[in-house]
């Protein structure tokens, strides 16, 4: 076990485990020689790497397909768990209802707001307690750039992200000195399928620069310990720095939204 196993393992959670970021935090966990419950709704992502994990990394994996858009998923959660000792939980798993609000149903907005809020909510509040009680351990959100201001056409998805990366620093204040890292960790875009699959048109906005899987996680994973926030990589980090600072508020939204309609429009 190397020193992050010791501090972080014998066992991680990761949601959204099955393709993508989660995916990818769960190879580099299983490096790290951490056990991980993988947590996804689709069923054969979570075993392809469930397979791929007990082959080259020998480390213990259990797999939990549910729905966390559903309000009663700990009920299928807790069986599975109650016997481990989860060190570290990965809250990664995020969708979005991508066009203008007022195009959407309200269902597709509800499921935005139960993955990306209320699930990681409820893990947060059936973990943070246990993990208080070992005296170390990690909680690390999954938020995304759009936190930073509001963003048109992802109007309801930025707020979620918002909220993860608020709720994170206000938990990184509460428990410091208990043992216990939270981490609000800022992603762009990044080659994943979701990315991918939504067809993103690059061509049209040049100063997006898109992440690779393995240097965004391998970022989170470093920023644990370091502070209740962190963003992906140089070139995010000068465009956080841009919004947040430089930028009036105003201007923020204009040119963040202005890049998703490049983008999407
Ligand atoms: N990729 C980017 O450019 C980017 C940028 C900023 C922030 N992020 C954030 O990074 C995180 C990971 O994104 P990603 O791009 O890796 O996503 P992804 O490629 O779409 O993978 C997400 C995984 O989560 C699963 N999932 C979706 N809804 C679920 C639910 N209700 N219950 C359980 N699992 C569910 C998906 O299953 P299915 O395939 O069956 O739907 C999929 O396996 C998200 O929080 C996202 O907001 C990503």
């Amino acid at each position: 076990m190397t020193d992050f196993g010791d501090r972080y393992g014998p066992w991680a959670l990761v949601t959204g485990a099955g393709n993508g970021l989660g995916a990818e935090f769960a190879r580099q966990l299983a490096k790290q020689g951490l056990n991980i419950v993988l947590v996804d709704l689709d069923g054969a992502g979570l075993e392809a790497i469930a397979t791929e994990l007990r082959v080259q990394a020998g480390v213990e994996i259990r797999t939990v397909q549910l729905d966390l858009a559903q309000p009663a998923f700990m009920t299928q959660l807790d069986p599975v768990i109650e016997d481990l000792d989860i060190g570290l939980v990965i809250n990664n798993a995020g969708i979005s209802a991508l066009g203008l609000f007022t195009g959407r149903p309200l269902q597709d907005q509800l499921s935005v707001v139960d993955v990306n809020v209320r699930a990681p909510l409820m893990l947060t509040h059936h973990f943070a307690p246990r993990l208080i009680r070992r005296g170390k351990g990690g909680l690390l959100f999954v938020s995304s750039l759009s936190a930073l201001q509001g963003t048109a056409y992802v109007a309801n998805y930025a707020a979620t992200k918002s909220w993860n990366l608020i709720f994170a620093e206000g938990l990184w204040e509460e428990m410091r000195g208990t043992g216990v890292d939270v981490l609000g960790y800022l992603v762009g875009s990044t080659r994943t399928p979701g990315f991918v699959n939504s067809r993103p048109h690059l061509e049209r906005a040049s100063l997006v620069k898109v992440m690779e899987m393995p240097e965004v996680v391998k970022g989170a994973l470093a920023g644990l310990g370091k502070g209740p926030t962190r963003v992906a990589g140089a070139s995010n980090g000068m465009a956080a720095a841009l919004l947040c600072r430089l930028l009036p508020r105003k201007w923020a939204v204009k040119v963040v939204s202005g890049t998703t309609r490049k983008l999407y429009g």
